[in-house]
């Protein structure tokens, strides 16, 4: 039987002292964050600094080595991605969030059935919710999802993880491969969800974007948090760009 998701308010998220790798040399040294409950926390950081080996961490695909990750104050460190998943950490993987062969309304189904089998009741009900959010898949319910524009279907792999009511909303660069109008909305998009009770982990190649939109952000380099606080403190750091991100 699948278990029940536990709560559906905004939750904290905070990890500590993460060490965490693929076997060999740890590629995390010592992370740690605090998400605040209902807020939005962006992580960014060079290409192979580590973004998505700790948001893989913090879902529960990678154990640490060392450190914990505590969700309202509870250590979920010893539990599987399921059962972080139950706990009420929803997940959007950076590649391959979608099933394309499947339709748009199947895989907003399957977000849901993965956690609880609710009746069909719930489901329109829910399914009612999470199209308010992103009404342009709304049109969209009986194509299949492979089809869909890089845009819609970025959307389709939110909504399928909003389904069953998370907590917690894990995003590995949700604007990758958008235009900035599209990147732009779909923040925008962000900024909702958070605001109906959803604390957001994000990670963003974006640097203004997703710090913009963001309460607090993260500078992550070589597996360490070169920079942490208030974003918008983080974007008027000078020289940031230079100093940390490799960019001009
Ligand atoms: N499955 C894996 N097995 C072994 N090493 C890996 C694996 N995935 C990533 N790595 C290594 O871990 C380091 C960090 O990779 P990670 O994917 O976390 O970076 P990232 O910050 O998300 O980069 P990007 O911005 O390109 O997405 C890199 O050196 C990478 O080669
Ligand atoms: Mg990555």
């Amino acid at each position: 039987m699948s278990p029940a998701v536990e709560s559906t308010a905004a939750k904290s998220l905070v990890a500590d002292g993460l060490v965490a790798g693929y076997g060999g040399q740890p590629v995390l040294h010592g992370v740690g964050f605090t998400a605040r409950a209902g807020e939005i926390l962006t992580v960014v950081g060079p290409n192979g600094s580590g973004k998505s080996t700790l948001i893989k961490t913090v879902v529960g695909l990678i154990r640490p080595m060392a450190g914990r990750i505590l969700l309202d104050g509870r250590d979920i460190t010893p539990l599987s991605p399921a059962q972080r998943a139950a706990a009420g950490i929803g997940y959007v993987p950076q590649e391959a969030n979608v099933f394309p062969n499947m339709t748009v309304l199947e895989n907003l189904r399957l977000g849901l059935d993965f956690l609880q089998t609710k009746g069909s009741t719930a489901f329109e009900e829910r399914l009612a919710e999470v199209l308010d959010l992103f009404p342009e898949i709304g049109g969209k319910l009986s194509a299949r999802a492979g089809l869909l524009s890089g845009g819609q279907r970025q959307m389709v792999a939110m909504a399928s993880a909003l389904m069953p009511e998370p907590a917690v909303l894990a995003l590995d660069e949700p604007s990758a491969g958008l235009s900035p109008r599209n990147a732009e909305l779909l923040f925008e998009i962000i900024s909702r969800i958070a605001r109906s009770g959803v604390t957001l982990f994000l990670i963003e190649q974006n640097t203004r974007l997703g710090l913009g939109a963001s309460d607090h952000g993260l500078v992550l380099v070589s597996g360490e948090v070169r920079l942490a606080g208030k974003a918008a403190d983080i974007l008027a750091t000078p020289d940031i760009r230079r100093l940390y991100l490799g960019g001009a």
